[in-house]
């Protein structure tokens, strides 16, 4: 029997094939292979897609969140509150961008960012809180931004896994003072490669984004200040803007097949299955469960050939890089928890009906 992969990239490439060959064609006989008008035209779309006023395509969403917090002038001194349950980028943003990490737990049931435990964190320093719109569903940002706003601090939100998800119909990216998303291959809108883009309202840290990507500098050879370069590939934003067009699709697709997957799941007690926030429409990014004795349960999936995987199995706080914080086993209880439980199981908009059947089948043996 064939296996299950987590995410099945092939079938969508199939989709857009010729759709990418024509567009990468046209570039390539221009040879305009920076920036130039497809990136300009995906950063349009993407930016009605997200309802955000501006999005400027950068390489990548590690890029996004750093490139995003300086330009909202988060540095060294400040600090920037995020969970601890998340990918390590994050973290990595916040401290290449100068800043300290102020880690906060999540809660147990939507593994989204403890607002309880934000209160705690503020000092004097308290600059920016992320929100990680994580597994593919919204933190609850109606709170974040108004305890943000009423304490004086900024929101940048890590949208990397929430392209298309909504609360209260306001899409991910269009919340905060700006938002960092990732278009690494296996996202929901994925690129052929490395990209990723920052959204915002704002005219001034579009501006300082789009300096920023491109060696700090607005006007070619004049660089007003430290820069990188860090711009959108212009090939990769051909597959981007193919992509973008069936992205709400895709979605829907994913939201059908989270559906089967929760009724195939009622019945087995011992598998906790995810739950939504209530306001947000989740993208499942992500189809994350709780299971007892979690790695056993995981080496069973794989020995059936069911690409299960673990988002993430150590948290921020454990992790060797982030030591210097000083925190240890304990801090975050909920958290550790969580990374102890949770299980991805293969989604993906294509997956078939079978398919699911077959992940569930092989999850009731091995937590049988
Ligand atoms: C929550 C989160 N933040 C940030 C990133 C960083 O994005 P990238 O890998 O494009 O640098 C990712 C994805 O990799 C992510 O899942």
């Amino acid at each position: 029997m064939s296996s299950i992969p987590p995410v099945d990239l092939r079938i969508q490439h199939q989709a857009i094939a010729d759709e990418v060959a024509q567009g990468m064609a046209a570039v390539l006989d221009k040879t305009a292979f920076i920036l130039g008008s497809v990136v300009k035209d995906f950063e349009a779309e993407y930016a009605a897609f997200t309802g955000a006023r501006h999005c400027i395509g950068v390489a990548n969403g590690t890029d996004a969140l750093e490139l995003a917090l300086r330009a909202a002038r988060v540095g060294a001194g400040d600090e920037v509150i995020l969970p601890t349950n998340t990918f390590i980028a994050t973290a990595l943003a916040v401290v290449r961008a100068g800043a300290r990490p102020i880690l906060v737990d999540s809660d147990p049931d939507f593994h989204l960012v403890d607002l309880g435990q934000v209160a705690s964190r503020i000092t004097a320093k308290t600059k920016a809180i992320i929100p990680v719109h994580l597994y593919g569903q919204l933190a609850p940002m109606e709170k974040v931004v108004e305890f943000a706003q009423g304490r004086g601090f900024i929101v940048i939100e890590d949208a990397a896994q929430a392209q298309g998800a909504r609360r209260g119909g306001r899409a991910a990216g269009a919340w905060g003072l700006a938002a960092g998303t990732s278009f690494y291959p296996g996202k929901n809108l994925g690129a052929y490669g490395d990209a990723g883009a920052v959204t915002t309202d704002s005219d001034e840290i579009a501006t300082r984004v789009r300096a920023l990507r491109n060696y700090g500098s607005e006007v070619k050879y004049h660089h007003p200040e430290l820069g990188f370069n860090s711009r959108l590939d212009t090939l990769q934003a051909v597959v981007l803007r193919a992509k973008l067009r069936r992205l709400a699709g895709w979605n829907e697709a994913r939201r059908k097949a989270a559906r089967r997957y929760d009724e195939l799941l009622a019945d087995l007690g011992a598998v906790t299955r995810p739950q939504t926030l209530p306001g947000n429409e989740h993208i499942y990014h992500l189809y994350v469960v709780r299971v007892p004795k979690r790695d056993e349960v995981v080496k069973k999936l794989n020995a059936d050939g069911i690409g299960a995987q673990i988002h993430y199995p150590v948290p921020i706080h454990l992790q060797g890089a982030f030591t210097f914080l000083g925190h240890r086993e304990g801090s975050f209880p909920v958290a550790e928890q969580a990374a102890r439980e949770i299980v991805s199981l293969p989604m993906f908009p294509e997956i078939t009906a079978e398919q699911q059947r077959r992940v569930v089948e092989s999850l009731r043996r091995a937590v049988g």
